[in-house]
């Protein structure tokens, strides 16, 4: 198909899975899923920005994913260490802006303010918005952001009245985003394991046995164009 008569998502996001089994089949260490993994994540942001995509959310580690062994933790977070260097650096020159979902307070004090220099540095950028989900969790931001509320109604800025979705919506960490209108899970898996909860409400969803290391252009397009062969729905007929 053409891609320039593609009807582009406005929002994709990914789960990106199968980093660990990418490295087993070939006889490698996890680790070295991870790093290809990284790799094809930088190669998807500048190919989401090409096709015209506003907003690209990647879950890159969730707040069940502590649970793995102390030594992929920790080579995760070395990853995440470089590679912010790396984004910030191609982010600024390509105009991208970077978000960061998650609570990203359990982390050391440097990733901490890696991640902060990445959203204050590239805040003023008019392309891609890419947001990185990072010690996210669906029902964590939910839990956070009605911990905010409440103290909110309780220091009397706000009554229970004036709660509705719109005013529940600005307390997640996706504040001010449009909802994902696509959904794509690599590595076969067909669930959803914590991710963006509330927002994907009505998001079309796509998965592929395709491990996240293996991903790219080809495979994003294939999404898209299924995703343009459906007739979206939100309740209506
Ligand atoms: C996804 O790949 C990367 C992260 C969750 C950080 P996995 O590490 O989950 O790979 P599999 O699912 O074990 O193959
Ligand atoms: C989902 O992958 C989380 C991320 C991609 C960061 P997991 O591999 O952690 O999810 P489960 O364990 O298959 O549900
Ligand atoms: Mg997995």
């Amino acid at each position: 198909m053409d891609e320039t008569k593609l009807k582009i998502p406005e929002h994709v996001a990914i789960i990106l899975d199968g980093n660990g089994r990418w490295a087993k089949r070939k006889g490698l260490l996890r680790h070295m899923g991870h790093v290809e993994g990284c790799k094809t994540v930088e190669r998807l942001v500048e190919d989401a920005a090409r096709l015209g995509i506003r907003y690209l959310t990647v879950y890159g580690f969730s707040t069940e994913n502590w649970k793995r062994s102390e030594e992929e933790v920790s080579g995760l977070m070395q990853l995440f260490r470089y590679y912010m260097v790396r984004l910030l650096k191609s982010a600024k020159k390509n105009n991208v802006r970077v978000k960061v979902i998650g609570d990203r307070s359990r982390f050391d004090r440097d990733i901490i303010e890696g991640l902060n220099a990445l959203e204050g540095e590239t805040e003023k950028n008019t392309g891609l918005t890419f947001v990185i989900a990072v010690n996210y969790g669906g029902r964590d931001e939910i839990v956070r952001g009605v911990r905010r509320l409440a103290a909110d109604i309780r220091a009397g800025r706000l009554s229970p009245e004036q709660v509705d979705e719109t005013c529940l919506t600005a307390y997640l960490d996706t504040a001010g985003m449009p909802d994902p209108d696509l959904l794509i899970r690599t590595g076969g898996e067909q669930r959803l394991s914590n991710y963006l909860l509330w927002q994907m409400a009505y998001t079309e969803f796509y998965f592929t046995d395709v491990y996240w290391p293996d991903f790219n252009k080809e495979e994003l397009i294939k999404a898209i164009e299924k995703y343009n062969k459906r007739e979206r729905r939100f309740g209506g007929v």
